[in-house]
C-alpha cells in the first residue's frame, strides 16, 4: 500500500527572523529550534517533513507549483501574505493538497488586517494562536486527513 505521509512545511516572509521578532507574538525560539521541534512531533506522528522558507513572494508561489507528486499535504505560515496574496491563494488551490494555516500569534485579536486571510477556505483547517504547539495540531489534523483518505 501507498504510504502518503509527507508533509510540505512552509513559512513565508520575515519568518526566518524569528527570534528576533516580538517575543509577545511569536515566542522567542528561532526558525531553526521550531523545525526540530516541528520535524519531532511529525515523527512521533509517522509523518515525514520538508521545510521552505522565503522572503520572496514569486518563490513560495513557485515552490507551490513544484509540489506536485513531492507532497502529501501542505503546512503553510504564509506570514503577512496570508492577509492579501492572491498569488499565493492560487497556487495553493493549483495544488489540490489538503493544508493547514498555521498562525503563531493571535491574528484574530490584532491590527485589523491580520484578521482577514485570503487561504483561510483553501485549507482543511486553520490554528492559531498556539505558538510552536500550533504546528503540532496542524501535523496532527493532516495526519487524519491523509490516514482517513486511504
Ligand atoms: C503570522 C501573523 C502575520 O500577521 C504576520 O505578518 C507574521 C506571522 C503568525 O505566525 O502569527 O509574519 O503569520
Amino acid at each position: 500500500m501507498e504510504v502518503r505521509n509527507r508533509v510540505e512545511v512552509m513559512h513565508g516572509v520575515n519568518l526566518d527572523q524569528l527570534g528576533r521578532r516580538d517575543p509577545d507574538h511569536y515566542g522567542s525560539f528561532t526558525l531553526t529550534e521550531l523545525e526540530l521541534a516541528i520535524s519531532e512531533a511529525a515523527g512521533e506522528l509517522g509523518l515525514a517533513t520538508r521545510f521552505f522558507q522565503t522572503n520572496h513572494e514569486g518563490a513560495f508561489v513557485e515552490h507551490l507549483h513544484g509540489l506536485d507528486g513531492m507532497a502529501d499535504a501542505i503546512i503553510l505560515n504564509p506570514g503577512a501574505w496570508t492577509h492579501y496574496s492572491y498569488a499565493i491563494r492560487d497556487a495553493l488551490e493549483l495544488t489540490r493538497l489538503p493544508a493547514v494555516e498555521v498562525h503563531l500569534s493571535h491574528v484574530d485579536e490584532r491590527e485589523a488586517f491580520r484578521r482577514e486571510s485570503v487561504i483561510r477556505d483553501l485549507c482543511c483547517a486553520t490554528v492559531t494562536a498556539k505558538g510552536r504547539d500550533g504546528y503540532r495540531e496542524a501535523l496532527t489534523r493532516l495526519a487524519e486527513q491523509l490516514a482517513s483518505a486511504v
